[in-house]
């Protein structure tokens, strides 16, 4: 199997709900994995179970240029604000989109890839791709948040 391939939806590690990093040297292999999965498939984002890992981790970059990525060590949303409906999509359901309702607006911390504990904020489609990969940690897949006429 191609270590580089994406866990695809009727995987049941997609439903797991993941364990928190202790020891963020166990991890570099799975995050460099991420991030180059991530950026040959052209997604927003990546989350561990997505590659095979039950682990709490993910990798965000929403920037045109490629060029802003986000590690996220254990995430968690510590503040929510707004709403907004957007089209959503997941590289573990190749082919599906449909719009989802997520907050406008989120602040979130973790740990960075050294180890370090961070704060960010996001809005837009920032905020729109960390719920959505925290959501994986949690085994939750977007098609679970559209409402059931759309489904
Ligand atoms: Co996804």
């Amino acid at each position: 199997m191609n270590t580089l391939d994406i866990r695809l939806y009727g995987d049941p590690i997609l439903r797991r709900k993941c364990l928190p990093v202790k020891k963020i040297d166990t991890i570099t292999e799975l995050v460099s994995k991420m991030i180059e999965i991530m950026y040959l498939h052209k997604g927003v984002g990546l989350a561990a179970p997505q590659v095979g890992m039950a682990k709490r981790v993910i990798v965000v970059d929403t920037s045109e240029e490629r060029n802003s990525l986000i590690i996220l060590i254990n995430p968690e949303i510590i503040n929510q604000e707004g709403e907004e409906i957007a089209i959503e999509g997941c590289l573990s359901l190749p082919g599906i989109s449909a719009e989802v309702s997520r907050s406008k607006k989120v602040r979130v911390k973790g740990l960075s890839f050294k180890g370090q504990e961070v704060q960010m904020e996001g809005e837009g489609l920032l905020a729109r791709a960390f719920l959505h990969e925290i959501d994986h940690l949690d085994g939750i897949l977007f098609i679970d948040r559209i409402s059931k006429e759309k489904k």
